[in-house]
């Protein structure tokens, strides 16, 4: 467990499930540059023919392990409490709460790390094997945002 380019323990999961709902739909993880949100259970079989199984990992039990940095230039992306999405500052890239990418610059979906959980609940983060994010076009929970953005999503 050597902080940011190795293994990173992230907590317990239901730890990091309360962490989530209390930090209003999102739980950042500094020593990981991670975001962790909720990623629906209804969605999975969409997301089984999508992402990895290293990333499917955190999936199943109801998380998804984002890392912070936008796959644009590098700018650490904000959580955006109106939309439940996330909104780059830099050049307005947009992505849904589990960092699929809706609009702006970016080439594809936010990246990831590979997480595992423990038989007794303990979520490590594996930040030195980044995987990167989906397609653009893919949309597995469908979530629309729930408010108004924080960026506008243009190109700059
Ligand atoms: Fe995020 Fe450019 S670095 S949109």
């Amino acid at each position: 467990t050597g902080g940011f380019g190795g293994s990173v323990p992230a907590g317990k999961l239901g730890v990091i499930k309360d962490g989530v709902k209390q930090g209003g739909g999102f739980f950042y993880v500094p020593e990981a540059r991670s975001w962790i949100t909720v990623y629906p259970a209804a969605a999975l079989p969409v997301a089984e023919a999508i992402y990895p199984e290293n990333i499917l990992v955190a999936m199943r039990e109801g998380i998804a392990v984002i890392s912070q940095q936008c796959p644009h230039l590098g700018c650490r992306v904000p959580e955006c409490a109106t939309s439940q999405w996330f909104g780059c500052q830099c050049h307005g890239s947009q992505y849904t709460g589990v960092g699929e990418k809706k609009a702006g610059p970016a080439p594809r979906g936010m990246d990831r790390f590979p997480a595992t959980i423990s038989a007794a609940g303990d979520v490590t983060i594996d930040t030195g094997s980044v995987v990167p994010g989906p397609a653009i076009g893919v949309n597995t929970t469908g979530q629309e945002a729930e408010g108004p953005h924080c960026t506008s999503g243009g190109e700059h």
